[in-house]
């Protein structure tokens, strides 16, 4: 079994990525920035964002972080993003989800100017991306996964692909992403039937539950490769606190020939790819000519 290292594969790409604005830089253009909301109490979105915001202050992005109490009037927020909007120097804008309960998530991010959506949840920028056209942003986590593979020298092309999870987040985007690339895809969800026999036929498994340690070695046919975009916090008899993906690693590992640990895996492609959907963004926005190839 070997790892596949979102660690070595995200600074790869991050060193991809800060050439570029080095290069931008050298244009004369102020360094794009990334606006993010952080809005109500939940400890794992104040924790993304804190790693999304050093992430963005590595690599020579500026941020600027809106948090908000969760009763912070909607209007309030929506002029904020509007403010965001209207920033030349703002290339991202991302609101952490999950919101509170209380607050109506599609209407909020529908502020958002679509040529500024850092994460590729606007309808109009994934409607682009389902039509494949080239224009547009590609969702951070399902851009993550193919890069991840990419790095890895692993090719999807008439391959197997089983995605267990349909979000539009991860699932969805990914079954696309994977057909663009010749895969054949199949995505099950909690109604799947026999759902192990079909997880059996993948030679590329990926993980996207949010099930702690839901998926064992007796759903991956030996040699697979296995994806693990689960990121679940459980406690320990010990009530120790502890980090673990969608796949029980132990026994994943032994039927695997690639895999994902957890953390390390998915977790920093994702935020590999916020910083070169920003910069994307930003060169799209100002008209700059540089290349955005960041592929080995
Ligand atoms: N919540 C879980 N994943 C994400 C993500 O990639 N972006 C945002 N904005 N919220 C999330």
């Amino acid at each position: 079994m070997q790892l596949l290292d979102g660690k070595q594969a995200s600074s790869y790409y991050r060193a991809k990525i800060l050439e570029k604005i080095e290069q931008l830089k050298k244009t004369g253009a102020p360094p794009p920035r990334l606006a993010a909301f952080l809005i109500g109490d939940n400890k794992a979105s104040a924790m993304y964002v804190r790693m999304k915001e050093k992430a963005c202050s590595e690599s020579g992005i500026a941020t600027r972080t809106h948090i908000l109490d969760g009763q912070t009037p909607e209007s309030e927020i929506i002029e904020l993003i509007k403010k965001e909007n209207a920033d030349p120097e703002t290339a991202g804008i991302l609101v952490q989800l999950p919101l509170p309960k209380h607050y109506d998530e599609k209407k909020i991010l529908s502020f958002i100017d679509p040529a500024k959506d850092a994460d590729c949840f606007l309808p109009q920028n994934i409607g682009h991306m389902f039509l494949g056209d080239e224009t547009t942003v590609i969702p951070c986590t399902p851009l993550g996964v193919m890069k991840l593979l990419k790095y890895y020298k692993i090719s999807v092309a008439s391959k197997e692909v089983c995605i267990i999870g349909r979000s539009n987040i991860v699932g969805k985007p990914l079954a696309y992403l994977m057909l663009k690339e010749n895969a054949t895809v199949t995505v099950c969800h909690s109604k799947t039937l026999n759902l192990k026999d079909v997880a059996r036929r993948a030679d590329i498994l990926v993980a996207a539950i949010g099930r702690a340690n839901m998926i064992d070695a007796s759903y991956i046919k030996p040699g697979a490769v296995v994806v693990d975009v689960g990121i679940n916090r459980i406690e320990t008899p010990d009530k120790k606190q502890l980090t673990c993906g969608d796949c029980d690693f132990d026994s994943a590992s032994k039927a695997a020939s690639w895999i994902t640990p957890v953390p390390g895996g998915v977790g920093p492609m994702t935020i590999a790819m916020l910083l070169y959907n920003t910069l994307y963004n930003y060169v799209l926005i100002k008209k700059i000519d540089i290349k955005m190839d960041i592929e080995p």
